[in-house]
C-alpha cells in the first residue's frame, strides 16, 4: 500500500512540475527534444569559464548553468581550462577575454552590448560572450540561452549587438493598496505588506525576465501618484526591491505626486518656483539617494486627469520638471515628464498635448525627457503617430507604448502589440526630410539626443501567469525586445517568444505566428475599424458603446470621437475642420488631408465622410463599414481555427486556456459589430448588406448591457 502511496505521489509531483502554468515566462529551459540538435549542442558546449564574481556575473552565471542545466539534460561543468566547446564568460577586462584579440568587436558595442563569438583559442573551439560591462554579459548570456531555446545554430556565431535606446522601462500602474490601475492580471507584485523584510521569489524571477530581454528600469507606481511612496518606511520597501533587481541591471523609479509638499510636509503650496518648495524636493531626492544610491528618477503625471501640476500656480511644464530635473541631477537621475494632457480649451482633443508641449521645446534641462503616448489620444487600437513625435527638436522624446490591454480586449483577448507598436515606429514624421521615422525621432539619431528610451505600461500581476492572459506575456516580451532594438520585425520577435515559450516544432511555431500576426488587424476591424475611435464603454472601457454621450467633459464621450449623423461619420481633422492635420509636416498631411486619398485606416480619424463615399475597395462607407466588422469576426473565427488545429502541439492547461478566451473574444467581436453596426445604422439607414451575419439582438438590448465586473479601473 506504502509503495502504491508512493508512486501516486512521485506521479503527482512529476506532473505538477510540468504544469504548464506559465510562471516561467520564456525562461522555461526545457530539455532540448530533437535528438541530432542535443547532440551538437552538448559536442559543442561542453563546459564554462566563467570569470568574475560581482552580483551581475553571478546572476548570469547561474543563468547559464540553469539554463544549461534544463536544455542540455545534464550537468554542464564549470572549468578553468579551455578545450574545444567552453563557452568563456566574463567582462572585457578578464583575463581571458583580454587576450582573445576582440578590441575591434568591443568597440562597436556601447557599454550595455555584448559580443557572441565563436573564436578558436589555442587551437581549441570556443565560444566568447562578453561585454563592456557586466550587464553586457547578463544580457549576452540570456541571448545565448535564447539561441539555445529557440534551436539555432552555434557552430560559427558571430553576433555584436547593442541596445538602441538608453533607457528601457516598464511603468507599472499599481496602486500602494496593491489594486493596478488597468491592471487584468489580478494584484500588484509588490507586496508593499511585507516589504522590506520579506522578499518575494517572485521579484528576483522578475528581474531575470526583464533582463533577458534587456529592460534595465522599472517605474514601480501608478502615475496616478501617491505621495506616501516618498515617505520613509515606504522607500525602505523600495529599496529592498531595488536591491533585489540591481544585480539584473534594473534601475528603480517612482511616480513623483507634485503636490507632494503640502501632503508631507503640510506646505502651503508646491508651486515649482517657490523656494521652500525646491528646497522641499532637494532634501526629499537627497532622502532617496541616501537609501537608494542608484535610484533612476522620477515620472510624472501633471495637469492631466485631476492630477496636480505647475499649472496650478499659472506655471508651464517646463517650470515643473526642472525643478524636479534640479533636484535629481547631481545624483544622475532623470525625470521623465508625461505629455498626456488634455485640456478641455482646445477644441480637438488630438490637439491638446501638443499646443500644450510643443511651444516648451528647448525650455526642459538637460535630464528632462518628455514621455509622449504613441498616439494623439489614447492607445487606442489604431492611432496615427503623436505630431509631437519630430515637433519638438531639441527636447528628448520617450516613447510610451501600453503593454496592458486597457482599450484591446483587457485580459480576454488575444492581441499580439508589436504590429500596433511598429506602426507608428515606422510611420515617417518627415520632420527632416523622408525617413524621419519615428524610431529615429526617439533613438536620437534624427536630432542627436543621448538620453533616449521606450516605455511599456505594465500588463504583470500577481497571477499565476504573471500577464493573466497566457498570449499577453508576449508583449512584455515585445517591449522589451523592440526597446533594445526597433528594427527588429513583429515576426521574429513573435517567432523568439513562440519558440521559447511553447514549441519549437515548425507547424506550431508557424501556426501560432499567424495567429499573432493577425490578432492587431482582427480587433481593429471589430472594434474599431476605418480610424473609428474611443467608442468603447466609459469608465473600465470594455466593450462597445458608441451611443455613450453622458459624461460632463465632450471629450469623454464617444459622440464626440464618431460624430456620425445624417450625412455620414468621422472627425474632419482638415483645414475645414480642426486643422489638428496642420500639426504634422506638409508630406504626413498630405497623406491624409485629401479624403480621397486618406488610406482607408485612416479615413474616419480625419475626415467626416458621407456614408456613400467611394472608398479604395469599390464599396460605399457603410458597405466598407459592414465588411470590416464582419471581417473582425470571421478573423476570430479563423484564429479559433487555426487554434484548434493545434492542440497537439501545445500543453493541455494553456491550450485550454487559450480556447476558452478565445471563445469569450468571438462574443465580444460579435457584440462589438452588432452594436456599432446597428447603432451606426440609426444614421446611415442603410441595410446590412444580405451576405453578412445579421444581429441578432436589438440596438436596445446592446445598449441595456451593463458589465458589472470589470477590474483595473
Ligand atoms: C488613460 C487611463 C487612465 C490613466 C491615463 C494615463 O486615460 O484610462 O486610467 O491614468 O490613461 O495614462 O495617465
Amino acid at each position: 500500500m506504502k509503495k502504491v502511496v508512493l508512486i501516486f505521489t512521485c506521479f503527482f509531483v512529476l506532473i505538477q512540475l510540468y504544469a504548464e502554468d506559465g510562471y516561467n515566462l520564456w525562461l522555461r529551459y526545457n530539455p532540448v527534444e530533437n535528438k541530432t540538435l542535443l547532440t551538437s549542442y552538448k559536442q559543442q558546449i561542453t563546459g564554462i569559464h566563467f570569470s568574475g564574481s560581482s552580483p551581475t556575473l553571478l546572476a548570469a552565471k547561474e543563468e547559464i548553468l540553469n539554463g544549461l542545466n534544463g536544455l542540455l539534460q545534464r550537468k554542464t561543468p564549470l572549468t578553468s581550462l579551455i578545450s574545444n566547446g567552453t563557452v568563456i564568460i566574463g567582462n572585457s577586462s578578464s583575463a581571458q577575454i583580454a587576450k582573445a584579440g576582440l578590441q575591434n568587436e568591443l568597440k562597436q558595442i556601447n557599454q550595455e552590448g555584448f559580443i557572441i563569438v565563436t573564436k578558436t583559442i589555442a587551437g581549441k573551439k570556443c565560444i566568447i560572450i562578453t561585454g563592456n560591462s557586466e550587464v553586457g554579459v547578463l544580457y549576452g548570456s540570456f541571448h545565448f540561452l535564447r539561441l539555445l531555446q529557440t534551436h539555432q545554430p552555434v557552430n560559427n556565431l558571430r553576433i555584436i549587438s547593442s541596445p538602441k535606446l538608453k533607457l528601457r522601462l516598464l511603468n507599472h500602474w499599481d496602486n500602494l493598496n496593491r489594486t493596478v490601475e488597468r491592471g487584468y492580471a489580478g494584484f500588484s507584485i509588490w507586496n508593499w505588506h511585507t516589504l522590506p523584510n520579506y522578499i518575494d521569489k517572485r521579484y528576483i524571477d522578475y528581474a531575470r525576465a526583464n533582463a533577458s530581454v534587456g529592460i534595465n528600469g522599472t517605474v514601480l507606481t501608478n502615475v496616478n501618484a501617491n505621495a506616501t511612496i516618498l515617505t520613509k518606511t515606504w522607500l525602505e520597501k523600495v529599496k529592498a526591491l531595488a536591491d533585489v533587481f540591481r544585480p539584473y541591471g534594473i534601475k528603480v523609479y517612482l511616480t513623483a505626486r507634485f503636490s507632494a509638499p503640502i501632503e508631507l510636509a503640510r506646505m502651503k503650496t508646491a508651486d515649482p518656483l517657490n523656494d521652500s518648495v525646491r528646497q522641499w524636493w532637494v532634501e526629499k531626492v537627497k532622502e532617496i539617494y541616501s537609501i537608494i544610491p542608484d535610484f533612476g528618477g522620477f515620472l510624472v503625471k501633471a495637469n492631466s486627469e485631476g492630477q496636480p501640476g505647475p499649472q496650478d500656480y499659472k506655471r508651464n511644464h517646463a517650470d515643473g520638471a526642472n525643478m524636479l530635473a534640479d533636484a535629481v541631477a547631481p545624483y544622475g537621475g532623470i525625470v521623465m515628464w508625461r505629455a498626456f494632457v488634455y485640456n478641455p480649451e482646445s477644441n480637438d482633443r488630438f490637439k491638446q498635448a501638443y499646443e500644450e508641449f510643443q511651444p516648451l521645446d528647448g525650455k526642459f534641462r538637460k535630464n528632462v525627457m518628455v514621455q509622449v503616448k504613441n498616439g494623439p489620444i489614447d492607445f487606442q487600437p489604431r492611432e496615427p503617430f503623436s505630431p509631437l513625435f519630430g515637433a519638438m527638436p531639441k527636447t528628448p522624446l520617450m516613447m510610451e507604448f501600453q503593454l496592458t490591454q486597457e482599450y484591446v480586449g483587457q485580459g480576454t483577448h488575444l492581441f499580439y502589440e508589436a504590429p500596433w507598436f511598429k506602426e507608428v515606429l515606422e510611420a515617417d514624421t518627415y520632420t527632416k526630410g523622408r525617413g524621419s521615422m519615428v524610431a529615429k525621432v526617439i533613438d536620437g539619431t534624427l536630432d542627436d539626443h543621448e538620453l533616449t528610451g521606450m516605455a511599456g505600461v505594465s500588463n504583470i500581476g500577481n497571477d499565476i501567469n504573471w500577464c493573466g492572459h497566457p498570449f499577453a506575456q508576449a508583449n512584455w516580451y515585445a517591449l522589451g525586445r523592440l526597446s533594445w532594438d526597433h528594427e527588429l520585425s513583429s515576426a521574429t520577435i513573435a517567432t523568439e517568444w513562440i519558440r521559447q515559450t511553447f514549441s519549437n516544432d515548425k507547424k506550431a511555431v508557424t501556426g501560432i505566428q499567424k495567429i499573432m500576426l493577425n490578432s492587431h488587424e482582427a480587433l481593429v476591424n471589430y472594434m474599431t475599424p476605418l480610424g473609428l475611435t474611443h467608442i468603447m464603454y466609459n469608465g473600465h472601457h470594455y466593450g462597445p458603446m458608441p451611443w455613450g454621450n453622458t459624461l460632463n467633459r465632450p471629450d469623454w464621450n464617444p459622440v464626440y470621437y464618431h460624430r456620425a449623423d445624417s450625412f455620414g461619420v468621422g472627425f474632419d481633422r482638415t483645414a475645414k475642420g480642426t486643422n489638428a492635420l496642420a500639426q504634422y509636416k506638409p508630406e504626413v498631411r498630405k497623406q491624409f488631408e485629401d479624403i480621397n486619398n486618406c488610406p482607408d485606416d485612416y479615413l474616419l480619424w480625419f475626415h467626416h465622410a458621407s456614408w456613400n463615399h467611394t472608398m479604395k475597395s469599390g464599396r460605399s462607407l457603410w458597405n466598407e463599414l459592414c465588411y470590416r466588422y464582419n471581417t473582425g469576426v470571421d478573423s476570430v473565427k479563423s484564429i479559433i481555427k487555426q487554434w484548434n488545429s493545434l492542440e497537439k502541439f501545445i500543453d493541455k492547461d494553456r491550450f485550454v486556456q487559450v480556447k476558452q478566451l478565445l471563445n469569450i473574444q468571438l462574443n465580444d467581436a460579435v457584440w462589438w459589430r452588432n452594436a456599432c453596426l446597428l447603432y451606426f445604422q440609426t444614421f446611415s439607414k442603410m441595410p446590412i448588406p444580405a451576405q453578412y451575419e445579421q444581429p441578432d439582438k436589438t440596438l436596445e438590448h446592446y445598449r441595456s448591457i451593463r458589465v458589472l465586473f470589470a477590474p483595473g479601473n
